[in-house]
């Protein structure tokens, strides 16, 4: 038997219900906010990523999935979709003389991380990026959206996480006060964090390990070190999302494992996820459009995974339905007019289904009911005589004949479409 990598899922029906309810949310917010879809591709060059995303972060160094091409170039398939957006925006000279850009996208990503509860390698993740303000409304405008996605969804108690990570003016008097209170306890860093002192010290903050916990108690918090501007925005930020009674944790810990923040970080973050705590999480990225190469434009986005949300939907959702009528028939003559009722059922607009092989009733019954198909049309012997069907409601299990021409505005009286 061939089996599919780790990491890596089949998504079968019975887990559609649920997808379907979080997608609906997702698109129904993103209509009333104004986002437009993009479709951006599944690979680029690496480079994108690597310039995007930061050399020196996890998701570079460890997790992505790249390959040469037969023209010998480098190629990687999307760890994350805010690199391609803005390649694509950038590259697109329509969409960014728009004074001001929505865009939202859905789709597969991949990280070669190490496979866990609501951890894995193919994850699906819906996405908005907004272009051309530097507004704090707008880091407002994207947190809301995502919090009405979720509790659409039937998502609850979870925690929204907001910090800033100030801008390249504030940034690196941060950086070297961490620098310095990390180097003080240099022999107690897990060999990661040895490696972020270095390379990264920032991501010190981000750090999973357990005996790195009680070493950020009394790190430096970045909010003390915001130059006014940075400041007024942070407040300005957390002042929209108050007054919209959006509740919200400030963390000064949030520095997120992507490089190309500035001012506003955020995650949606559950305890019922276990190690894999955030289900969504974005933030404001000012300089990347022209670190790819178009005119200086702010920007700011989000990512939610759907996977790990499927796992916090609350409540029953219905199963996807099973067809309205399963016809069953005892082939021959029978087996033509159930061909010609089927279709004619599905050219006026209900799901309907048959086995052409001629099984017997029980075995035809049956498969109706594994379908769990509303209605049974049975077209015998004895309806084929007497020009009729016999319709069975396979909830209540009654049963009447049906004067064959007379089928469809039966059907649709019955199931009050
Ligand atoms: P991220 O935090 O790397 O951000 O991913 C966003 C969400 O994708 C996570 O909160 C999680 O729900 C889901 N996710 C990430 N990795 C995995 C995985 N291995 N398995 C399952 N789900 C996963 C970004 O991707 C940024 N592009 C967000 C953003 C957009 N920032 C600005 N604009």
């Amino acid at each position: 038997m061939l089996s599919k990598p780790p990491g890596i899922e089949d998504i079968f029906p019975d887990r559609i219900g649920t997808r379907n309810r979080i997608l609906e949310a997702a698109r129904e917010q993103f209509r009333r906010y104004n986002f437009r879809e993009i479709v951006i591709p599944v690979m680029e060059f690496t480079e994108v990523f690597v310039r995007g995303i930061g050399g020196e972060t996890d998701i570079v160094t460890k997790e992505m999935f790249t390959f040469e091409d037969r023209g010998g170039r480098s190629l990687t398939l999307r760890p994350e979709g805010t690199a391609p957006v803005v390649r694509a925006y950038v590259e697109n000279g329509e969409y960014n003389r728009l004074a001001t850009c929505k865009l939202f996208y859905l789709g597969p990503m991949f990280r070669a991380e190490r496979p866990q509860k609501g951890r894995l390698r193919q994850f699906n993740q819906f996405g908005a990026e907004l272009f051309g303000s530097g507004d704090p409304y707008h880091d407002y405008e994207v947190i809301a959206m995502m919090d009405a996605i979720a509790k659409d969804a039937g998502i609850n108690g979870y925690t929204l996480l907001v910090n800033s990570i100030g801008c390249s003016a504030c940034r690196p008097d941060f950086v070297k006060a961490l620098t310095a209170y990390y180097r003080g306890m240099k022999n107690l860093l897990c060999r990661d964090c040895a490696g972020r002192l270095e390379k990264n010290p920032l991501r010190l903050l981000d750090c999973k390990q357990e005996s790195c916990q009680p070493l950020k108690k009394d790190s430096p918090k970045i909010t003390s070190f915001l130059c006014p501007a940075c400041k007024s925005h942070h407040d300005a930020v957390k002042k929209y999302l108050s007054g919209s009674a959006i509740a919200f944790t400030e963390d000064h810990l949030l520095v997120r494992g992507l490089d190309y923040y500035t001012r506003t970080t955020f995650e949606f973050v559950t305890a019922k996820l276990g190690g894999q705590n955030a289900f969504a999480a974005g933030g404001r990225y000012d300089n990347l459009v022209a670190e790819f190469g178009g005119k200086p434009t702010p920007a700011v986005g989000f990512a939610a995974g759907i996977e790990r949300m499927e796992l916090l939907v609350e409540g029953a959702v219905a199963d996807e339905k099973g067809p309205d009528a399963y016809l069953v028939h005892t082939g021959g003559p029978a087996l033509d007019r159930a061909v010609a009722l089927c279709r004619e059922l599905r050219e006026a607009g209900f799901s309907a289904d048959m086995d052409p092989a001629d099984r017997g009733f029980k075995a035809q019954f049956k498969k109706a009911d594994r379908e769990n198909a509303l209605l049974a049309i049975v077209i015998g012997e004895d309806e084929l005589a007497a020009g009729t069907c016999t319709v069975k409601d396979l909830k209540s299990g009654d049963q009447e004949p049906v004067a064959a021409g007379g089928m469809l505005n039966y059907i649709k009286n019955k199931l009050g479409k």
